[in-house]
């Protein structure tokens, strides 16, 4: 009995969140025990997020629609002339990356790609990483897989670079000496500094954090972690990262694209 009231509130509040943003409703926070970040933030922040209209992340994917219709560079290309539109184009996109690119003979994410398409397609320059530019397009393809599970590849060419992220993931680091998992695995739900730990995944990305009053990327996030530890940080877009981001998008494996959470 009173699991099919649960189920019904349930049911309720992916009805009310499907129709605010228009996209395919998140049917669960919590995939197989791995559970969200959105589980781990207050009732305001989570309230916040599932708000359309209220979401702070919302106005990256308007920036982002528009810098999808602007032709730019000696191509007279835009995004849009080459895969008008996006709600159907880029579906699912955001959920397989990061993704082995035989060209490259390494592993490219969503933000790189992005930039190879200015490059490559549209004769434009590339946009700096953590730009506004860059993180805005990105929210905006992302966004267009929000409730998609998190589903990378992992076999094949990409193996290597998915053991590289693991390894990356269990390595102690930083004048505090701590793997990922120190915090991620062994004490979500507990406090550290003010901010309830998670389980550290990246289905939410990027995100308006509200600690940065900003939108930010996942490598931004690693950055960010590897400081409070006090280690050296990578640059963004380094090999490092990218591998580490293919490790822990499949640590997350099943959880929805939230493209864009709120974090505290
Ligand atoms: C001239 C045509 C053209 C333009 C302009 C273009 N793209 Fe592409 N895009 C392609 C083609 C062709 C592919 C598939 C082959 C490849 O990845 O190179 C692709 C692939 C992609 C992918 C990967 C899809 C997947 O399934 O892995 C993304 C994401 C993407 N484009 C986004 C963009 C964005 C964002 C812009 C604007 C900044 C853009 N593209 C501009 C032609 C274009
Ligand atoms: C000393 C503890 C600590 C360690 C070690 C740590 N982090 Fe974090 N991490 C945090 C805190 C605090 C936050 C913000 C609250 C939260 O979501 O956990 C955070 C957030 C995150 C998030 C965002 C989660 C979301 O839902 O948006 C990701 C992703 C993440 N960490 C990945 C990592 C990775 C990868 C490593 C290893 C390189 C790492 N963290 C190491 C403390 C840590």
């Amino acid at each position: 009995m009173s699991g099919s009231r649960i189920a019904v509130i349930a049911a309720a509040g992916a009805f009310s969140a499907a129709a605010a943003f228009g996209a395919d409703e998140i049917a669960s926070y919590e995939v197989e025990g791995r559970r969200s970040g959105f589980l781990y933030m207050t009732e305001e922040t989570r309230a916040l997020q599932e708000d359309a209209f209220l979401n702070p992340g919302m106005f990256a994917v308007e920036e982002g629609e528009a810098l999808w219709n602007l032709v730019e560079g000696d191509e007279g290309e835009s995004c849009a002339s080459c895969h008008e539109d996006a709600a159907e184009t880029m579906r699912g996109v955001a959920a397989r990356y990061p993704v082995f690119d035989e060209k490259r003979g390494g592993l490219v994410n969503l933000e790189l790609r992005i930039n190879e398409m200015r490059t490559s397609y549209m004769g434009a320059e590339p946009y700096p990483y953590e730009s506004d530019e860059l993180l805005a397009l990105t929210t905006y393809v992302a966004n267009q897989s929000r409730g998609v599970p998190m589903a990378v590849e992992i076999d094949g060419p990409a193996a290597p670079f998915f053991e590289q992220g693991r390894t990356f993931y269990e390595t102690r680091r930083g004048q505090l000496d701590l793997a990922c998992g120190h915090c991620h695995d062994r004490h979500p739900g507990d406090m550290l500094r003010g901010d309830v730990l998670s389980e550290g995944h990246v289905n939410g990305f990027p995100i308006f954090r509200m600690l940065w009053s900003s939108m930010g990327s996942r490598h931004r996030m690693f950055e960010w972690c590897n400081t409070s530890l006090r280690a050296e940080p990578y640059p963004l877009g380094s090999e490092e990262y990218l591998a580490l981001e293919l490790y822990v998008a499949w640590r997350g494996r099943g959880l929805p694209i939230e493209t864009p959470a709120v974090r505290r």
